[in-house]
């Protein structure tokens, strides 16, 4: 089927390349010249595993191409995805006004019937008024419009996986001239019938759940299951504060919580607290979108409240250990909001390091993938080469990041370099006992009492 994309970010790019590598036709649309140059020479604007390759597979086999022409991309599209930006304004709303663009732009170009999806998580109602604006820009007579609610579940570093894997497809409809659309567009995902690009040997062992439902439900689906996803977090958090104060270890905990297969362990990992360009932004527009029901969401509020405070927790333990953070030099390991992605969109280790500069420290950071991003996000944030130099002068490091390089790093190295060998261990990702042969004062994230340190060798 001919496809658009209008937006080629981080949503957009993985459906429009994951959707022609299953077999579509597939034309990705951007405002920003810069990003469709790039994609245009075969290069990627943001890193996401597996994506490059998946871009430059389809690109070459003639089913993706880009442009900043929305006519072109719009032109004999039968199904044209939104996966415009939807940034949260300061009150906390969704910002929709590049969805309203968006829209009216597919009104004006469109040349045939086509169903209009909103891929972008956008607050329950965004469809009714998409159907509205369609019907009064239509340029056209007698055009069908559709419109559906298809939300994306992808997690940044696994998303080209989540996408052709997903755990289940939610299509919301308003008629079924669009679900028949959107079964046969997913078909070769929800039957496996694909050649799977990023795992060759992979077997699609079980046929995808679909849910069909109405476009406000499906709408708030996903403002429903990343507030959910927050608020399990948050309750890890929260626990491994008791853990710290008992004298309990949260690893201990999670483990035993997460055998009840009721609650799982995914997703009970305490540490610096969730980032992220959705989690937070989510959390935000779903206490507005029920509060312009009616419904205080005060439980949300709180997981955003405590979210917030982790990296406080942070800088008071770091305090506790060091007295005067003033002049200190401090060291962060991993500055994206998450492993495997160049995303520091409210990205935790920003959030410390900001707060360790008003505190007067001097603060300097190392991360694989989101050096450049980090560097435009805190000016006053000096970027290191490599984690041996992160951790250089440092009077204390703090691994903000769970990337898997820092796991095998040299650690003995990494203490040599360090005035003072205090590593907190911000996604308690290193081993405390290993670590605390070498020497170093481990401090991690709800890790029961802190090991007591050994005597200084002279
Ligand atoms: C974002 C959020 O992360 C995600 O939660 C939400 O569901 C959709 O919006 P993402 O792809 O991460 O998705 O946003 P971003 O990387 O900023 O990409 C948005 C793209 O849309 C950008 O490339 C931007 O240039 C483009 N855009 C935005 C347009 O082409 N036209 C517009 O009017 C607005
Ligand atoms: C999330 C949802 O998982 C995905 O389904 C949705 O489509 C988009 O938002 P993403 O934000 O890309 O995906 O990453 P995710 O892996 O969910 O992590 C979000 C944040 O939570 C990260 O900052 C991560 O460090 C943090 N996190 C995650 C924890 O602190 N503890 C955990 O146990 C898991």
């Amino acid at each position: 089927m001919r496809v658009a994309v209008i937006g080629t970010g981080y949503v957009g790019l993985v459906t429009g390349a994951c959707l022609a590598a299953v077999g579509h036709e597939v034309v990705g649309m951007d405002d920003n010249p810069a990003k469709i140059a790039v994609l245009g020479q075969g290069g990627l604007p943001i890193y996401e595993p597996h994506l490059a390759d998946l871009v430059a597979q389809t690109a070459r086999a003639g089913r993706l191409r880009f442009t900043t022409d929305v006519a072109e991309a719009v032109r004999d599209a039968a199904v044209i995805f939104i996966c415009v930006n939807t940034p949260p304004r300061p009150d906390g709303e969704a910002d929709l006004r590049f969805v309203e663009s968006a829209t009216r732009r597919v009104a004006e170009h469109a040349t045939r019937d086509t169903l209009l999806v909103e891929k972008s998580t956008v607050p329950v109602q965004t469809g009714h008024w998409i159907q509205k604006t369609l019907a009064l820009y239509a340029r056209r007579p007698g055009l069908t419009f559709d419109v559906a609610s298809n939300p994306e579940f992808t997690r940044e570093g696994m998303a080209v996986e989540d996408f052709l894997h997903p755990d289940r497809l939610v299509l919301g409809v308003a008629h079924p001239r669009a679900e028949a659309v959107l079964r046969a567009l997913y078909a070769p995902i929800v039957e496996g019938r694909f050649a799977c690009p990023v795992h060759p040997d992979c077997r699609v062992d079980r046929a995808v759940p679909v849910l069909v439902t109405d476009i406000a439900s499906a709408e708030l689906i996903k403002h429903a299951a990343n507030s959910f996803l927050a608020l399990k977090i948050t309750f890890a958090n929260a626990v491994a504060d008791v853990c710290e104060a008992a004298g309990a270890d949260i690893l201990e905990v999670v483990k035993g919580v997460g055998l009840d297969k009721r609650i799982g362990r995914a997703f009970l990992n305490a540490g610096l607290g969730f980032g992220g360009s959705c989690f937070p932004k989510d959390l935000r527009a779903f206490v507005k979108i029920a509060e312009r029901t009616g419904y205080d969401f005060t439980l949300l509020k709180e997981v955003t409240r405590l979210n917030a405070h982790r990296q406080v927790q942070v800088v008071e333990k770091l305090r506790q250990a060091l007295w005067i953070l003033q002049g200190k030099r401090i060291g962060l390991l991993g500055l994206a909001f998450k492993p495997h992605t160049d995303d520091v969109r409210e990205a935790p280790a920003l959030a410390l390091a900001r707060r360790l500069l008003d505190e007067g420290a001097a603060v300097q950071g190392y991360d694989p993938q989101a050096a450049a991003k980090a560097r435009e996000a805190v000016p006053g944030l000096t970027i290191c080469p490599d984690p041996y130099a992160a951790a250089a002068q440092a009077e204390a490091v703090v691994l903000c990041t769970e990337w898997p390089e820092f796991v095998g790093l040299d650690f003995a190295r990494l203490k040599a370099g360090m005035v003072r060998p205090l590593i907190l261990d911000g996604r308690n990702a290193l081993d405390r006992e290993a670590l605390t042969a070498l020497g170093f004062e481990y401090l991690g994230i709800g890790r029961g009492r802190p090991v007591p340190t050994p005597p200084r060798t002279p």
